[in-house]
């Protein structure tokens, strides 16, 4: 089964894609984790990609893609975590069968708050919220026992700008499956979104 999440920044894809993986076993394939691991090595291809992050563009979507494709392969049970997020991604993947895409629907008001509370461990894995989803030891990620940081480009004016690239390249990829699409109200509590995400693919 190949579950595509779409949300804006902040929406809450990540939380919900590692809590299929943890409780179900899905495959979780975040590119923006994949992309942040490749920029920590900075090699050139890293300080390349960090060009685009830092302002918050889209990496171009060949490089994206390839990665993908290779990471997908032999792959059966994947929850996609931000991607595609274009319509020219959309199509790079047409040849693969998704089953469902997740539209977690929150106000950009809502999600904002989010940010400043947000945090992920030293190996940028595992997310959490200093209110919403705190760790059970303040300022140490559960699962891995690292410190927890925040994220480079949880910026307000980087925000803003992963905010119009979601307007403007991502929203139209819910039109590109429409027919698949299930609407979540992600602007809920963490345990009831989930609820929500798992009553969709009747898990
Ligand atoms: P990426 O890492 O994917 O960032 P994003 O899409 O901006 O989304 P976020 O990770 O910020 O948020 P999320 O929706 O996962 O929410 P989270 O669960 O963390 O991409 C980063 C960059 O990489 C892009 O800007 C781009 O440059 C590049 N990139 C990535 N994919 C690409 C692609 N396909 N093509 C090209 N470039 C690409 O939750 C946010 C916070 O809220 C957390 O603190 C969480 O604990 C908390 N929270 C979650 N759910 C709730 C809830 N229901 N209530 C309260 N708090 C909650």
């Amino acid at each position: 089964m190949i579950i595509i999440i779409i949300g804006p920044p902040g929406s809450g894809k990540g939380t919900v894609s590692e809590r299929l993986a943890k409780e179900f076993g899905f495959f979780h394939l975040s590119p923006g984790e994949l992309l942040r691991e490749e920029v920590k090595k900075a090699t050139i291809i890293g300080k390349e990609i960090q060009r685009y992050i830092e302002k918050g563009q889209l990496v171009p979507t060949h490089f994206v893609a390839e990665m993908l494709k290779l990471e997908l392969k032999g792959k059966k049970k994947v929850v996609l975590d931000g991607f595609p997020r274009s319509l020219e991604q959309a199509e790079s993947i047409q040849e693969i069968k998704i089953d469902r895409v997740i539209n977690l629907d929150v106000s950009e008001k809502q999600v904002i708050e989010r940010f400043a509370g947000r945090r992920i461990c030293s190996k940028g894995t595992h997310g959490y919220h200093l209110q919403y989803l705190p760790p059970k030891k303040p300022g140490v990620c559960d699962e891995d026992g690292t410190l927890l940081v925040q994220r480079q480009d949880d910026k307000p004016e980087v925000i803003k700008q992963r905010f119009n690239v979601y307007h403007q390249e991502s929203r139209p990829v819910l039109k590109y499956y429409q027919k698949k699409v299930q609407n979540v109200d992600a602007g809920k509590s963490p345990d009831e979104v989930y609820e929500q995400v798992k009553k969709i693919l009747r898990l």
